[in-house]
């Protein structure tokens, strides 16, 4: 394979093995690992992954030039920053490196996590688009989940790396994460190949319920798979969860009771409000009735009733006139 294409994969090949390498056996790379193991991986779960190092120093520049790899290749892969002269240097240094597989495991990209706060550099830095790497058609772990996902009948969607990797520790095998963006229509397009039915499972911090609510909206509109919520309890992402309880109880919640789009979207736009005050009550009952009124099934949309029934203390048949009423500007 002498294509552009079949070099570029052999790049990254090498490149992956290197950086697992340091990783693993050597002394630069014993914080690194230290660091995994604290964040309770163990090396089974770091080598199914490919986890690896890339040093401080540059590794992967004096590797491909001492095997007489030309320049514009290198220069092409990604994997070097240019300065101004035209020299390249390793893009990636002192940092825990993730790999990206292809839907048939070919690494094609790298995530590379910084090992120390800084300020300075953006916490998670991945490889640019080149000829094997499409950041919109590529979804992480989505090699290893295939079989799983087909299993289960389900996919889940996580906002983070360590999010796929911790889940898959676990147990939960079934779990994929797009490049830290909204999933793309080929994203969608990929998944709904395998499974119709897809669970959004995000940080369950502020920024982790708008993007629920963004990627819900985004997936309705552009598909019609049935849509779930699983979201952590307390704030925390799936990995925290995992580690502050453990496997049995993170796989309880996914074995658990899914919120439905409409359900989370109560909680949702509750948040932030104060529903024992009168009027944020009618606000929030305004703006979910709207939703509820959007419900075909009549014992889902009973459901919901109920819940408001209960929590505010109304009369179910008020709340049924007003769905009427919202119906009928609706049409
Ligand atoms: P950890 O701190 O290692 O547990 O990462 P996390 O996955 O919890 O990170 P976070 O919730 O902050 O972000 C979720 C995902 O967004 C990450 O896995 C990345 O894909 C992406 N992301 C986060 N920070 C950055 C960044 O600085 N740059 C880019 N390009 N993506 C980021
Ligand atoms: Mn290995
Ligand atoms: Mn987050
Ligand atoms: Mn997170
Ligand atoms: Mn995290």
């Amino acid at each position: 394979v002498n294509s552009e294409f079949g070099q570029l994969i052999g790049l990254y090949e090498d490149a992956a093995r290197l950086y697992h390498h340091v990783l693993m056996n050597t002394q630069v790379g014993e914080e690194a690992l230290d660091y995994l193991h604290k964040r309770g991986l163990d090396d089974d779960t770091i080598n199914t992954f490919d986890i690896g190092f890339a040093p401080a120093e540059g590794l992967l520049k004096p590797f491909f030039e001492e095997r007489n790899v030309d320049y514009q290749t290198l220069r092409s892969s990604g994997l070097f920053i240019e300065n101004q002269d035209g020299q390249l240097r390793d893009r990636f240094s002192n940092r825990v490196m993730f790999t990206i597989r292809n839907a048939s495991g070919k690494v094609i990209a790298f995530s590379g996590r910084l090992l120390h706060k800084d300020p300075d550099a953006p916490k998670y830095l991945n490889s640019p688009e080149t000829k094997i790497f499409h950041k919109s058609d590529t979804l992480f772990n989505f090699d290893l989940a295939r079989r799983e996902i087909r299993k289960a009948d389900a996919v889940i969607l996580f906002e983070g790396f360590m999010d796929v990797i911790a889940a898959y520790s676990a147990g939960v095998k079934n779990g994929i994460a797009s490049m830290g963006t909204s999933l793309t229509t080929d994203q969608i397009g990929i998944l709904q190949r395998v499974t119709n039915t897809l669970y959004v499972s995000y940080d369950g911090d502020d920024a982790g319920q708008n993007a629920t609510h963004r990627a819900l909206s985004l997936i309705s509109g552009q598909s019609n798979m049935d849509l779930g919520v699983v979201q952590m309890p307390e704030g925390l992402d799936p990995d925290e969860y995992l580690r502050k309880y453990d496997a049995e109880h993170f796989r309880g919640v996914y074995e658990g009771a899914k919120e439905t789009p409409v359900g989370f979207a109560l909680r949702y736009l509750a948040r932030g409000r104060n529903l024992d005050n009168q009027s944020d009550q009618l606000t929030y009952l305004n703006e979910v009735l709207k939703i509820v009124a959007g419900v075909h099934s009549p014992v889902e949309q009973d459901l919901y009733l109920n819940q408001l029934v209960d929590r505010f203390g109304v009369d179910k048949a008020s709340l049924k006139e007003q769905l009427a009423d919202i119906r009928q500007t609706q049409t």
